[in-house]
């Protein structure tokens, strides 16, 4: 065992392979202890057998379908009870590729429990928790299509959009009350994903997939820079600054009692005709 004092304790979604995996391994050479969720049981005991072994830290597995409500809740209750947990890291998502056209509703249904569903209830559980405990760290994966909505599947986008939205609005919520939050909007990474959505990662232009340790280690560098939002891949930040000091400054002239007077003119014709 690590005789070094524990950062506190880390709980990662989706860490039995990809992303998460490798956050659980930053996470505990950072001096975290883990607790790692996900569906493969002998995924996550190989590896936090591994962890174990490397770092000396304290490695719990729940295997669990956060799909399943008593799985949720299960977990949801670890986040509430383990005194220890300072970081949350809801990472567990699955993507697609085919258009709405070509997509199956079952499917999508899936894809809001996971992407969205369970990473807004295990915040509901967390949250409180960290800010009763003086604080805690909620990083929350999101995608580059949370603000690329035209690319891969419109579901997967709009989930990820309500990831980036969801965490804003945390960040304006809970920063006075010692909870941060990090929203991550990865570009395309190699990993499983690409073949549980049904693309190849082998069918990307190679100039725009990132390996997983590269994503991940941007990512802890971010939170480290004290980010709420980090874009791995874009080299320049002020494009982002821009893009969201653009959407702030409308903020304030977004509801008014009168109608914007593009509108006026034109609602002035229809009466009249009518
Ligand atoms: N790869 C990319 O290009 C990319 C880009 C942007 C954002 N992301 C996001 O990054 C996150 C991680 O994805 P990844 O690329 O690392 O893909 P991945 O290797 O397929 O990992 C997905 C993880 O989620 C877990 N998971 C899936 N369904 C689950 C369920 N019902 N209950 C519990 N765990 C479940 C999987 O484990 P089990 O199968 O063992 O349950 C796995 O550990 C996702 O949120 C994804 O949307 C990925």
């Amino acid at each position: 065992m690590s005789t070094s004092t524990s950062q506190g304790t880390a709980l990662i979604t989706g860490a039995s392979s990809g992303i998460g995996a490798i956050y659980a391994d930053r996470l505990a050479r950072r001096g975290h202890d883990l607790i790692l969720v996900a569906r493969n049981q002998s995924r996550l005991e190989e590896l936090a057998a591994r962890l174990r072994d490397e770092t000396g830290r304290s490695v719990e597995i729940v295997p669990a379908d956060l799909n399943d409500d008593a799985d949720l809740r299960r977990v949801e209750t670890v986040l509430r009870t383990n005194t220890t947990i300072s970081m949350l890291v809801n990472n567990a998502g699955i993507g697609g590729a085919a258009p709405l056209l070509a997509s199956d509703v079952d499917a999508m249904d899936r894809m809001i429990r996971l992407n969205v569903l369970a990473l807004t209830r295990l915040t509901y559980a967390a949250a409180p928790a960290f800010v009763a405990r003086g604080g805690g760290t909620i990083v929350n994966i999101a995608s580059i299509v949370a603000i690329s909505s035209e690319t891969l599947n419109g579901v997967y986008g709009g989930s990820k959009a309500f990831v980036l939205a969801f965490s804003q609005s945390l960040q304006h919520e809970l920063a006075e009350k010692g909870v941060r939050v990090q929203a991550v909007l990865p570009g395309a990474i190699a990993t499983e994903f690409w073949d549980v959505a049904g693309l190849p990662v082998s069918h990307l232009p190679a100039e725009i997939v990132m390996a997983a340790p590269d994503l991940v280690d941007a990512a802890l560098a971010g939170l480290d820079q004290g980010e709420t939002v980090t874009i791995p891949a874009l080299e320049d930040k002020s494009e982002w600054d821009a893009y969201d000091a653009a959407r702030r400054a409308m903020a304030g002239k977004l509801s008014r009692t009168e109608p914007a007077t593009r509108y006026k003119a034109v609602s002035e014709e229809v009466r009249r005709a009518s």
